[in-house]
């Protein structure tokens, strides 16, 4: 994709590696509207990044989704790429009272609303020329405390891979950005301090855009992108603490 001149919006650009992702996107010369359900780190985003558009939505509610992308083609009918970004990441046990509830809540998020706004962009959005999805280093394999997590981040790696070729045709590029664990909020504050800082990331995804490239990966997950079955069974014991 050309990396200037673009309209784009990030889903969950107020935070983390969305965030990351509006500064560098803004620096290149891009214009940039990011969502989020917090009006307040929506606010705190355009203080600290003058200049980009705010819209604050629950991506997990099917109406919120129409309504986000009919304020697009009518407001800011020349956004040319979306960022499926926006996700959450929850630790549970099939044992919790409340699983299924927060799993629908989870898939909800990482695979409803990715796969709805993917289709209402392609359609309304005249200009689209690229999707952007954000999938993990545990789409290709699995930490079990967050099982719900990795099953929706599979999901979005393999509906990735099917889109780009579907897309293909209609001049729409579909890119995958790959993160290994960053230090962010995801799945609550504090629990992914000890990772690389998402600039280190967004570095690594604007090398790998120049060059081309469909699927961006970084770290960890270039290893586990790469890897064959007998490392990806040695990394899930490992990350599991299981043994032979
Ligand atoms: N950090 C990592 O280690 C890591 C690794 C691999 C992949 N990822 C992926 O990277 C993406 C960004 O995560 P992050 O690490 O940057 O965490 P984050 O800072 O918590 O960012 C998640 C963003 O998504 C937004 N969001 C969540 N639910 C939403 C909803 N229902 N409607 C609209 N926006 C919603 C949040 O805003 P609101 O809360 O204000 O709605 C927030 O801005 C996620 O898809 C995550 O799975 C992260």
């Amino acid at each position: 994709m050309q990396l200037q001149h673009n309209k784009i919006l990030i889903t969950g650009g107020g935070s983390g590696i969305g965030y990351g992702l509006t500064q560098r996107f803004v620096q290149e010369g891009n214009t940039v509207i990011i969502c989020g359900r917090r009006q307040d780190v929506l606010d705190e985003a355009t203080k600290n990044t003058p200049g980009i558009i705010t819209y604050c939505c629950d991506l997990g509610k099917e109406d919120e989704r129409v309504k986000l992308i009919e304020w697009l083609s009518t407001q800011h009918a020349d956004t040319n790429v979306l960022v499926n970004n926006a996700g959450i990441q929850q630790w549970m046990h099939p044992h919790d009272d409340d699983f299924y509830s927060r799993a629908k809540a989870e898939i909800a998020i990482n695979v409803e609303a990715p796969l709805h706004l993917t289709q209402l962009f392609a359609k309304h959005l005249k200009k689209a020329s690229a999707v952007l999805n954000v999938t993990s280093g545990l789409s290709f394999v699995q930490l079990n405390k967050v099982p719900v997590y990795c099953a929706t981040k599979a999901f979005f790696h393999s509906l990735t891979i099917s889109m780009r070729e579907l897309l293909r045709p209609d001049g729409i590029e579909v890119i995958e950005l790959v993160p290994p664990a960053l230090n962010t909020d995801l799945g609550g504050r504090g629990l992914h301090d000890s990772a690389p800082p998402v600039s280190a990331f967004v570095d690594a995804v604007f090398q790998q855009l120049q060059q081309g490239k469909e699927q961006i990966t970084f770290g960890f997950s270039e290893m586990m992108a790469k890897a064959g079955p007998d490392e990806i069974q040695a990394t899930f014991k490992r990350m599991n603490n299981l043994t032979d």
